[in-house]
């Protein structure tokens, strides 16, 4: 068994969603239960080590064995735990259904909008009892980490398989949307119809209050989505299925381990020279409209 503690700060995390439930390539040190004011995240945390030492945390989403409903995720205690940890970038998985033809399942898409149709049912802060914050979050996901990603994810022969794309706000020329809904039914095809004339590319149930709580606890965040299925607007297709999705999910975490081990390397050099995960430190000071 792996040890229960460790006592070096992790400054990196990756979140693992449908079909990541753990970092294969890397060396596991140690596995941490970690309480929080929220609750115990939704896995232990796995904490591996690159070659050169660096240390990474590893939490599955949904569990080790996917037994939380997208609504049931404990977000708040996922990324408290992460932040105790000492974690600065976060690196998030999530399946997507895709609602643009050319995003073609299989493909992977790095977005840098979202729009929330949960329903108001997720604990989405940790302000609340008299406290009142209001973060910024016109810009939901970390730029820099953004940047870091793009470059890493359309390197040549990154993705394995015919004719896979990594879909960029650079590769699309124009706002990759990520659209969440509550779930944990799928769209009809009026409400997926509706999301693709609003301009969405993707959707999930996933990056709402994930990405929130992480810009609140002034953790750089970026969600990585994974196509699984044309979700319900298309007539000629039927409308997505977990067989579907489970269908495409194995090739897609073939990707997400080869994808996550490239950027755990750049990340590694990046956050070691301060180039990333550090914009936000302090910023949440501002952001407090309770009076003192
Ligand atoms: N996750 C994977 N496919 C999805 C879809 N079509 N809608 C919502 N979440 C999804």
């Amino acid at each position: 068994p792996l040890p229960t503690e460790f006592h070096e700060p992790v400054t990196l995390a990756v979140i693992g969603g449908t079909g990541l439930y753990k970092l294969d390539t890397l060396t596991a040190v140690a596995k941490l239960t970690v309480s929080t004011p929220w609750g115990f995240p939704s896995s232990p945390i796995t904490i591996s080590k690159t070659e050169s030492g660096f240390p990474i945390a590893f939490l599955a989403r949904h569990g080790l064995h996917h037994d939380l409903l997208p609504s049931d995720v404990p977000s708040r205690a996922n990324i408290a735990a992460l932040k105790k940890l000492g974690v600065k970038c976060i690196i998030a998985f999530s399946a997507v259904g895709s609602l643009q033809k050319h995003i073609k399942p299989r493909d992977f898409v790095l977005p840098n909008q979202i729009i929330d149709r949960t329903k108001g049912i997720r604990p989405s802060t940790f302000f609340e009892k008299g406290f009142v914050a209001h973060a910024g979050f016109g810009e939901p996901f970390d730029l820099k980490l953004n940047k870091i990603v793009a470059e890493v994810g359309v390197e040549k022969n990154l993705l394995q398989g015919d004719n896979l794309i990594f879909h960029t706000k650079e590769t699309l020329k124009d706002d990759v949307i990520l659209v969440c809904m509550e779930g944990p039914a799928f769209s009809t095809r009026a409400e997926s119809r509706l999301y693709k004339s609003w301009g969405g590319s993707v959707i999930n149930m996933s990056a709402i209050p994930e990405s929130k709580l992480a810009r609140e606890a002034e953790i750089a965040y970026q969600m990585i989505c994974m196509s699984t299925d044309y979700d319900a607007w298309n007539d000629q297709e039927e409308p997505v299925t977990v067989e579907t999705v489970i269908g495409n999910l194995s090739a897609n975490s073939a990707n997400a381990h080869i994808l996550a081990e490239r950027l755990i390397d750049r990340l590694e050099t990046e956050i070691k020279a301060g180039n990333v995960g550090n914009d936000l430190a302090g910023s949440m000071k501002y952001s407090v409209s309770t009076s003192p």
